[in-house]
C-alpha cells in the first residue's frame, strides 16, 4: 500500500472554498470535488470537508467508506482496470490481468509505491462484446491482448 502523499493546500483551500461553511447538504458533491481534484480521498482533506461543513468526521469517512466510488488510499497517476466479468474472462482476462501485474510489478488491487500505476479489477462494465477488456485511464482497449498491454504500459512508463 503506497503511503500517503502530503497534499497541496492550495488546492484543497480552493476545492472547499467553493462550499458553504456549516452546508452538510454538500457533503457527497464536496467528496466527489475533492477525488477529482486528487484522485482519492486524503485523510488532512476529509479532516477538513468535516469542519468546512459542519459535519462530524464520523459522518464523512462514514460516507466516503459507504460509496465504492470513493477511495480512501492514494491511487495512481495511470488507472489500469482490468474486467473479470464472464464474458471477458472466458475469453483470457485472468492471462491478462496477470500479464499486466508482471509488466507493472504490482498485485491486482494496488498502487505503485511511485504512484505510478493503480491495477485494479471490474465486473462487467457491460461491453461484453469488446472482451476481453482492459479500461486504461478511462480508455477502452477491446479485444486486447498481452502484446498490445505491454506496448500500452511501456509509453505510460515513458511518459
Ligand atoms: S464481462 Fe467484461 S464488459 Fe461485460
Amino acid at each position: 500500500m503506497a503511503a500517503q502523499p502530503t497534499i497541496d493546500t492550495q488546492r484543497l483551500d480552493a476545492v472547499l472554498g467553493a462550499f458553504e461553511p456549516g452546508d452538510g447538504s454538500a457533503l457527497i458533491e464536496a467528496l466527489h470535488d475533492v477525488q477529482s481534484e486528487f484522485k482519492y480521498l486524503p485523510e488532512e482533506a476529509l479532516d477538513r470537508l468535516a469542519d468546512r461543513l459542519g459535519v462530524s468526521k464520523s459522518r464523512v469517512y462514514g460516507v466516503a467508506s459507504f460509496y465504492e466510488g470513493f477511495h480512501l488510499e492514494p491511487r495512481g497517476e495511470h488507472i489500469c482496470t482490468v474486467c473479470m466479468g464472464t464474458a471477458c474472462h472466458v475469453r483470457g482476462a485472468p492471462r491478462l490481468l496477470e500479464h499486466l501485474e508482471r509488466e507493472i510489478g504490482i498485485a491486482s488491487g494496488q498502487t505503485s509505491e511511485d504512484l505510478t500505476f493503480t491495477l485494479e479489477e471490474v465486473a462487467c462494465v457491460g461491453a461484453c462484446a469488446l472482451g476481453p477488456l482492459v479500461i486504461i485511464d478511462g480508455k477502452y482497449h477491446g479485444n486486447t491482448t498481452t502484446s498490445h498491454l505491454t506496448k500500452v504500459v511501456g509509453k505510460l512508463k515513458k511518459d
